[in-house]
C-alpha cells in the first residue's frame, strides 16, 4: 500500500509562491501583540525593517519598553491562571494542532515574508523554515495528552511564564521551536524576535488571533537587545529561553543567577565536518555545500571546519571547487538562488572583518567569481585553506560563508583537532565504514552528529550543544522537560 504525502510535508512550487507576491499585504507599522490584540508601545518608538537584499525599508516595527514588557508579562500570567492552566490537555492540543494547520495554508505568504525581511533564498524559506516550523506545531501538539507517559513516575507540571528571545538566522522556526514545546506542557510566552527579521513573528501573532487562542496565552514584543534584557530581568518570568550569540548567553546566565529561574541556551558553534578517505566523494561534497552555505552559513550547526584526509585532499578540494562555481548568488526571490543576502550591515562586516583576518594571518583564500548586486549586503562563498588550529577563522565563529580546510592523517589526529574548540554543537563524519561512524562520533564532543548527512533537522530528535554552544535541548522529548517542573 502506499502511503500518501502529507501536505504539511510538501514543497511548494517556486511559481505559485511568486505568483502570490501580490497578495501579501502588509501593514504600514506593527504594533506589539500583548493579551491577543495589537496595542501601541507605551513610549510610541518604532524602528524600520529592511530588505537585505536591496536595503529598502519593508514596514516600521515597535520598540517594546520596560512598561511594554510589563504589560505582556503581566497578560502571560493572567493567561495561564484564567485559560491555559484550565483547559483540559487535549483542547491545548486542538489550538496548537490549529495553529500548524492554518500556518500550513498560509505557508507561500510567510515563506516570501521571510525571505524579503531575512534575505535568504525563497527555495530554503519554502523548502526549509516554513514546513520545519510547521512540522514542529503539529509535533508538539501530539504531546499535549501524553505528556504523564513521556515521564512516567513523575509528577510534572507546566513552569508558568516562559520569556522566550530568538534570532534572525531562521526567524519563523526558532518562534516555533519556541512557541510550540512551551504551550504544549501548558506555559504561557512572552516571545521577542530579532530587531532585523520581527515580521514572520508578527504574521504569526495575527495567525494566532485568527485560531481564537485565548488571551495572553502568547504575547510577541519586538524591540533590540534593551527589550531582550528586560524580559531576562522580570521576576515574573520564571525561565528564559534563548538563542542567540554565546556573548549575550552568557550575560543571561550572570544576569539569572541566584534568581531561581531556570534558563536553556542554545549558543553558536564551530562544527567540524569530516571526510575520510572511505567516504562516497560526491556525495560528501554535496554535504560541504550543505554544511557551510546554506543559509548563507548563518547557522549555527554550520561546518565551517572541513577535515579531509590527507590522501583525498586533491580530489576533494577540485570537487569542491568545481561545485562552487555553480552556486548562483543574488536575487534571494529567484527560484533559482542558491545563495542570498547577508542579513544585515553590521554581519557583513563582521564576516568581512573575519576575511580580512584569515588573510592578514596568511590563509590562501578562493573565492567564487562574477559579479555582486549592487545594493544590498552581499558575501561571496568564501573557501581558505592553509590555515590551522591556531588561527583566528579557525577558532571563531564568523557565522557566513566562510569554510576553512585542513587536512589529517589518523583518526586520533582528526578527533583531537575536531575536539579543539570552546564549542560543541554539530559535526559531521563521511565515511562507508559504519563501524569508523560509531567510534569516530561516540569521541566528538557534539550535541549533533550527522552521519553522510548535514543540517538535517527533526521535531522529534533533540538538538543542542555542549561547552560555549549552550544549556539544555529542543526537540523531541528533551524538549519538552525544558518547560515542565
Ligand atoms: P545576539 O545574541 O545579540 O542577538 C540574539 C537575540 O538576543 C536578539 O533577539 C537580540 O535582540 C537579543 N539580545 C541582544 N542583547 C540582549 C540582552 N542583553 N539580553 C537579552 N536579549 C538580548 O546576536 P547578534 O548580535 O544578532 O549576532 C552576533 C553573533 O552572534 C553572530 O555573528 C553569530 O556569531 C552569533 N549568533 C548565533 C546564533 C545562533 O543561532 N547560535 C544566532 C544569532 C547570532
Ligand atoms: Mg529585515
Amino acid at each position: 500500500m502506499k502511503i500518501k504525502n502529507l501536505t504539511y510535508n510538501k514543497v511548494w512550487s517556486y511559481d505559485e509562491a511568486l505568483e502570490s507576491q501580490e497578495n501579501i499585504k502588509l501593514k504600514k507599522k506593527y504594533d506589539l501583540f500583548i493579551n491577543g490584540k495589537f496595542v501601541l508601545p507605551e513610549k510610541s518608538k518604532y524602528f524600520p525593517t529592511i530588505n537585505p537584499a536591496t536595503e529598502e525599508k519593508i514596514t516600521n516595527i515597535a520598540q517594546a519598553d520596560k512598561a511594554d514588557i510589563n504589560k505582556a508579562v503581566e497578560s502571560a500570567g493572567i493567561a495561564y491562571e484564567k485559560y491555559w492552566s484550565k483547559i483540559s490537555n487535549r483542547d491545548r492540543g486542538k489550538y496548537i494542532f490549529r495553529i500548524a494547520r492554518m500556518l500550513q495554508e498560509r505557508a507561500k505568504e510567510f515563506a516570501l515574508i521571510e525571505t524579503i525581511d531575512n534575505g535568504k533564498p525563497i527555495k530554503e524559506s519554502m523548502s526549509f523554515d516554513i514546513p520545519t516550523a510547521i512540522n514542529w506545531f503539529f509535533y508538539y501538539a501530539g504531546w499535549t495528552d501524553k505528556l504523564k507517559y513521556a515521564f512516567p513516575g513523575k509528577k510534572i507540571k507546566p513552569i508558568g511564564t516562559i520569556g522566550q528571545i530568538i534570532p534572525w538566522n531562521f526567524p519563523l522556526m526558532m518562534a516555533a521551536w519556541k512557541i510550540a514545546p512551551a504551550l504544549s506542557c501548558g506555559n504561557t510566552v512572552v516571545l521577542k524576535p530579532a530587531e532585523t527579521t520581527s515580521l514572520t513573528a508578527l504574521k504569526l501573532a495575527e495567525l494566532i488571533q485568527d485560531c481564537d487562542l485565548p488571551p495572553g496565552v502568547v504575547n510577541i514584543v519586538t524591540g533590540n537587545g534593551y527589550t531582550g534584557a528586560e524580559i531576562v530581568k522580570h521576576k515574573d518570568i520564571k525561565k528564559i529561553a534563548f538563542t542567540g550569540s554565546t556573548k549575550i548567553g552568557k550575560e543571561i546566565q550572570r544576569t539569572t543567577a541566584g534568581t531561581g529561574k531556570k534558563i536553556t541556551l542554545e549558543l553558536g558553534g564551530k562544527g567540524a565536518n569530516i571526510i575520510f578517505e572511505d567516504a562516497a566523494i560526491n556525495q560528501a561534497v554535496e554535504g560541504v555545500i550543505n554544511s557551510i552555505y546554506f543559509n548563507q552559513g548563518h547557522v549555527c550547526s554550520a561546518g565551517s571546519r572541513l577535515f579531509v584526509q590527507e590522501n583525498i585532499y586533491d580530489i576533494v578540494m577540485k570537487k569542491i571547487k568545481d561545485r562552487f562555481k555553480t552556486l548562483k548568488i543574488g536575487n534571494p526571490l529567484d527560484k533559482n538562488t542558491d545563495i542570498g543576502a547577508i542579513n544585515s550591515k553590521k554581519q557583513l562586516e563582521k564576516i568581512q572583518n573575519y576575511i580580512k583576518i584569515g588573510k592578514n594571518e596568511g590563509g590562501k583564500i578562493y573565492q567564487t567569481f562574477g559579479n555582486l548586486p549592487e545594493k544590498g549586503y552581499w558575501c561571496k562563498p568564501t573557501i581558505f585553506t592553509e590555515v590551522s588550529q591556531s588561527h583566528t577563522i579557525v577558532r571563531e565563529e564568523i557565522f557566513g560563508p566562510v569554510l576553512t580546510v585542513q587536512t589529517f592523517r589518523t583518526i586520533d589526529e582528526v578527533i583531537e583537532k575536531a575536539n579543539n574548540t570552546f564549542y560543541g554543537l554539530s559535526a559531521g563524519v563521511w565515511t562507508e565504514k559504519a563501524s569508523k561512524i560509531f567510534k569516530v562520533s561516540s569521541k566528538l564532543k557534539a550535541g549533533v552528529i550527522w552521519a553522510n548527512s548535514f543540517n538535517k533537522f527533526n521535531a522529534a530528535s533533540p538538538f543542542g550543544g555542549y561547552k560555549e554552544s549552550g544549556l539544555g535541548r529542543e526537540g523531541g522529548k528533551h524538549g519538552l522537560i525544558q518547560y515542565l517542573k
